[in-house]
């Protein structure tokens, strides 16, 4: 199987050099941790990486009946071969990011995984449920069996999932309560591994490489907004935030930093604390 990591050029060499210079040391780990542990007034907030359970089994005919359902509501943008080249495409963006999934390609963005593996089903099926906020309409309106059909359906159009066995990335800690000072930590986390670099020293998707970036496909990608939650397509509470910076958007130039917080995780509640105070809508 390929493995492609998406880390943007942001190398184990790169991190230790900052180490070397006590970059990190900057950001102090003393009071702060210990308000993550399972305190008084930690929020009691399961952190569910992959939320649904309920699952029909994944049989030739469910692949099959999958298809009749693709063929109904999904070949419009992903096309009949499900290489993403529907005639809606068309019309959705030409030049720009994001084109609808090439499904034959095997690379996505909306994972629980590490980055460069396959996602769960269940991630797929969460994006079929939820939709993809300005790209992607959800299909809640489909019952959970049609709705597991549609992931099987998927799946049969590429062979990266043949044998691949994903595994969920650890989820270490919990959501912290966003004070001030869990506030001010995560800002130092933004700072120190560069997220302004792209999405701006405020967010707003103005960092210097914005306009360089692009996906996969050669399509320009700008950073997203962090002021409007609402629209991140991978969900904006803590868990779904969690995801998307441990695990990356593959494909996109989202990097993944879960190499970069191994023992640290606790400084991820707090940058997830500052993106939520960023938030203005
Ligand atoms: C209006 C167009 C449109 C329709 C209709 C549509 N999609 Fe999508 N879909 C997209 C776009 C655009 C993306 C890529 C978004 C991105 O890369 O940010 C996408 C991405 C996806 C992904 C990839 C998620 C990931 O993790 O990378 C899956 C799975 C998916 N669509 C499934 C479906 C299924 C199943 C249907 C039909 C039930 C469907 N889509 C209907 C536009 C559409
Ligand atoms: C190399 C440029 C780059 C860097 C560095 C970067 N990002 Fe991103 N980020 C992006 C791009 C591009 C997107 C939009 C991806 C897409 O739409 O597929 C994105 C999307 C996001 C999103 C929204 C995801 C969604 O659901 O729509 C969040 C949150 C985010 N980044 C947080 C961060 C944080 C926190 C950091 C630093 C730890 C960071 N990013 C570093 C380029 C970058």
């Amino acid at each position: 199987m390929k493995i492609r990591k998406y880390t943007q050029g942001i190398t184990h060499t790169a991190l230790s050099f900052l180490l070397a210079l006590g970059v990190s040391s900057a950001v102090s780990t003393s009071t702060l941790a210990a308000e993550g542990a399972a305190g008084a007034d930690a929020i009691p907030l399961p952190i569910v990486v992959s939320p649904y359970k309920d699952r029909i089994p994944e049989t030739a005919a469910n692949v099959a009946a999958g298809r009749a359902l693709y063929e109904r509501s999904c070949i419009w943008c992903h096309g009949i071969n499900g290489e993403g080249k529907g005639p809606v495409a068309w019309f959705l963006a030409r030049d720009t990011a994001p084109h609808p999934r090439d499904f034959t390609y095997g690379v996505y963005k909306f994972r629980s995984t590490l980055s460069g593996e396959m996602p769960l089903d269940e991630d797929l099926f969460r994006t079929i449920t939820r939709g993809i906020p300005g790209y992607m309409p959800g299909f809640r309106g489909y019952s959970t069996e049609d709705r597991w059909r549609l992931v099987y359906y998927i799946k049969s159009l590429s062979p990266d999932f043949k044998g691949a066995e994903p595994e969920a990335i650890k989820v270490v800690g919990t959501p912290i309560p966003a004070n001030g000072a869990s506030i001010h930590r995560g800002y130092q986390v933004y700072k120190k591994f560069k997220c302004w670099e792209c999405h701006g020293g405020g967010g707003a998707g103005d960092g210097k490489k914005a306009p360089t970036l692009k996906d996969d496909w050669g399509f320009r990608l700008p950073p997203r907004d962090l002021r409007r939650p609402s629209a991140f397509k991978n969900g904006s509470t803590p868990a779904d935030l969690y995801r998307t910076i441990m695990a990356g958007l593959d494909g996109g130039a989202m990097p993944s930093y879960s190499d970069f917080f191994e023992g640290s995780e606790q400084d991820v509640w707090h940058l997830i604390n500052y993106i939520n105070s960023l938030a203005a809508e």
